[in-house]
């Protein structure tokens, strides 16, 4: 097959990317480079022993979209979108939302135009475990009602939306909406991982920085939340996994897919860590110390999250294969290559 990636030198892209080669598909990969570097490129084709098309832009840009699609589908016809392309941040949604509406709500609103002009109707939609209200019980299933908290995931919630109206309209349109939860660890190789700059807001990337002795100590959000030893908890999914859950998605879109249209996957693990046994973690594997403090709560943060991955697992033949320790050991081997 022949895959359409926008957002495609990101985190998640370039592992998706790195699956999709192995497995024997074509990409094509559409990315402005305004979170990415293009030395991820080079560093996807060193992994894959494979050169990928790569077209640096942006998806707003309609005129360049429509010249992306036409010049491949004269080659060999595109069989499928998957669009992480879109800002990510919860923080600065919170100080610029007008951005990420834009980036956001009107890159995907220019996408679709483009794919209905060009006749590509199947796309895998990336979208958020932060979409759900934070008030439902956890495991949280597919279902459970949604109340996004913050511009970001407000986002991730009218896209879904868009999707679920166009897919009713127009029934030819054929798509998958995956909500992951929270992506962590790096490419078995060292060369591909998550590289966030300047002072990470995530979890790991901040471990990472921390236990390099490139930051100061990490700052525990809370120890008073209603978990076992008080700090949050969260589903961590490695991202090799994740990407295969895009493989499984795209063969059950293309192959055997039921009624509901758009269909919507929790990808997780279905099982929730807490900071501390984060950083326990992170110590033992990888033989370091992570310097930490007790902090106060983040504003907008959750005690618990963690998938129901029933749904997957039944449609999509896929659960994750790796742990925690495999994320924090790749993490910190992509964190020592210093390659990137
Ligand atoms: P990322 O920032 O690493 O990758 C996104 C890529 O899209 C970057 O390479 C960036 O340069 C590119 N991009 C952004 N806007 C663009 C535009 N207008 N035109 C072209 N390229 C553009 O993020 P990621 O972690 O790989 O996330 C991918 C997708 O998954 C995003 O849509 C994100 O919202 C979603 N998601 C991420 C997480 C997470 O924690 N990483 C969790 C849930 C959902
Ligand atoms: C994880 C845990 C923090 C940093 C975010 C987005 C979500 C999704 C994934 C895109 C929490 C604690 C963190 C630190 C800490 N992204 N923490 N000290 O908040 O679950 O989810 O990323 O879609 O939308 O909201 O992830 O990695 O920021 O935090 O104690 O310096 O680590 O309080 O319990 P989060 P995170």
């Amino acid at each position: 097959m022949k895959i359409l990636l926008t957002g495609g030198l990101g985190y998640i892209g370039s592992h998706t990317c790195i699956c999709l080669k192995e497995a024997g598909h074509d990409t094509v990969v559409i990315d402005n480079l305004c979170n990415s570097k293009i030395s991820v490129k080079d560093n996807i084709e060193k992994i894959t022993g494979s050169e990928i098309a790569f077209y640096e832009g942006d998806i707003r840009d309609r005129g360049f979209l429509r010249d992306v699609f036409q010049r491949e589908q004269r080659k060999q016809k595109i069989d499928a979108v998957i669009h992480f392309a879109g800002h990510k941040a919860v923080a600065d949604s919170v100080e610029e939302p007008i951005d990420y509406f834009e980036n956001n709500i009107a890159g995907t609103i220019d996408l679709l135009a483009v794919m209905e002009e060009e006749n590509i109707r199947n796309l895998i939609f990336s979208s958020s475990a932060t979409v759900y209200d934070p008030k439902s019980p956890v495991p949280y299933k597919e279902n459970d009602p949604k109340s996004p908290v913050n511009p970001y995931g407000e986002t991730k919630y009218i896209i879904e939306r868009m999707l679920c109206s166009l897919a009713a309209s127009k029934p030819s349109w054929n798509i998958v909406i995956l909500r992951y939860f929270n992506p962590a660890g790096a490419h078995k190789s060292g060369l591909i991982g998550e590289d966030p700059g300047g002072i990470p807001n995530n979890l790991f990337p901040y471990i990472l920085k921390a236990a390099k002795g490139e930051l100061p100590a990490l700052s525990v959000f809370g120890n008073d939340y209603p978990t076992p030893d008080g700090t949050g908890v969260r589903d961590y999914i490695h991202v090799s996994d994740l990407a295969e859950g895009h493989m499984a998605a795209l063969k059950t879109m293309l192959t055997g897919r039921g009624e509901e249209n758009p269909t919507v996957y929790n990808l997780g693990t279905g099982r929730g860590y807490s900071v501390l046994e984060i950083i326990e973690a992170f110590e033992k594997t990888n033989n370091v110390k992570v310097p930490y403090m007790i902090a106060a709560r983040r504003a907008g943060d959750i005690a618990w999250s963690f998938a129901s991955t029933e749904k997957a697992k039944k449609e999509l033949h896929w659960e994750t294969t790796r742990g925690i320790y495999d994320m924090c050991r790749d993490i910190w081997r992509f964190g020592q290559e210093d390659l990137v």
